[in-house]
């Protein structure tokens, strides 16, 4: 993809699924990557392993491309501002934030837990945020820059039991919409991408043939995302191919925002 190549990029929640495939999607396009990760640095250092194989596979030369791990809570203003310190002084800079880091807990909403609750705006939403106004801070020092958030197509569509998640992804489309709009003319864009059900982690159902089988059964495409699909995007909206694209959602979600229900026209 355009763009891409020597471009200094941080990802958030790289360890795992979706964050590891964009990680190494970014190091095969040629991309320098600062791994993020909140607890595994054995998983965090997997990710850096998978990267060099992709860069290699890519044809690009061993060594040539920089990258890091780097240890941080999202939702903690001590830990992002030492990230991004580190990732900047390591890297010489930053071009590309991917605000990937996200949880999510199910529970009635009427009995969840406020910490649980607290915790999905914290991470999901606030966290986002802690991260772009950081990121911006230092696009502004050098001429722009671009965020790819992680959003959900719960940002659209209402989930029951999942009122703090649909919340906060809801809460990044807005984040989203308006610093897309105040940085427009920073050279800054901004925008989303919003996975439907893909299977990484945080969806233990994946290993659940029955439960998996039903879940995909709402899905219009008959089937699951993969983390490696909802990387193509990310690397879309982050390179020059996406140049006049801002404070938009892209839904990558085999047609879950569709209203699936109507999928069969009605008869009589
Ligand atoms: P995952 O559980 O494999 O990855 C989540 C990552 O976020 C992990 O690496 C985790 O360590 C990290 N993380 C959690 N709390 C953190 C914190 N406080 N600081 C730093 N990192 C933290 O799950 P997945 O699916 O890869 O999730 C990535 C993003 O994709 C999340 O924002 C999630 O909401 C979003 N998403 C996932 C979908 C799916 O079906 N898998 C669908 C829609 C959105
Ligand atoms: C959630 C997944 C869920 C998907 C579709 C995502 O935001 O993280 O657990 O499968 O939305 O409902």
């Amino acid at each position: 993809m355009r763009g891409l190549k020597d471009k200094n990029v941080l990802v958030t929640g790289a360890s795992s699924g979706i964050g590891k495939a964009i990680a190494t999607r970014f190091a095969a396009e040629g991309a320098h990557v600062a791994v993020n990760y909140y607890k595994g640095e054995e998983e965090a250092n997997d990710t850096i392993k998978q990267m060099r194989a992709a860069s290699l596979a890519a044809g690009i030369a061993a060594g040539s491309l920089k990258d890091m791990t780097v240890q941080g809570d999202v939702s903690k203003e001590e830990d992002v501002s030492t990230m991004f310190e580190q990732v900047i002084s390591t890297f010489g800079g930053l071009d590309i934030l991917i605000n990937n880091a996200g949880m999510q807990i199910q529970g009635a909403s009427h009995e969840i837990p406020l910490a649980q609750f607290d915790k999905m705006i914290d991470i999901n939403m606030r966290g986002a945020f802690l991260c772009a106004r950081k990121a911006i801070a230092h696009f502004l020092t050098c001429g722009g820059g671009i965020i790819v958030n992680d959003s959900s197509v719960h940002e659209l569509i209402p989930r029951p039991e999942y009122v703090g998640y649909t919340m906060s992804k809801s809460g990044l489309r807005g984040m989203t919409r308006t610093l897309a709009l105040e940085y427009a003319r920073d050279n800054i864009r901004i925008n989303s991408f919003a996975p439907g059900a893909t299977l990484t982690p945080i969806n233990p159902w994946k290993d659940d043939p029955q439960r998996k089988a039903d879940i995909e059964s709402h899905i219009p495409m008959g089937r699951s995302g993969t983390p490696e699909e909802m990387a193509a995007v990310a690397a879309f909206l982050a390179s020059d191919d996406a140049a006049y694209i801002t404070g938009q959602t892209l839904f990558v979600d085999g047609g879950l925002t569709l209203f699936p229900s109507f999928r069969t026209p009605w008869t009589g």
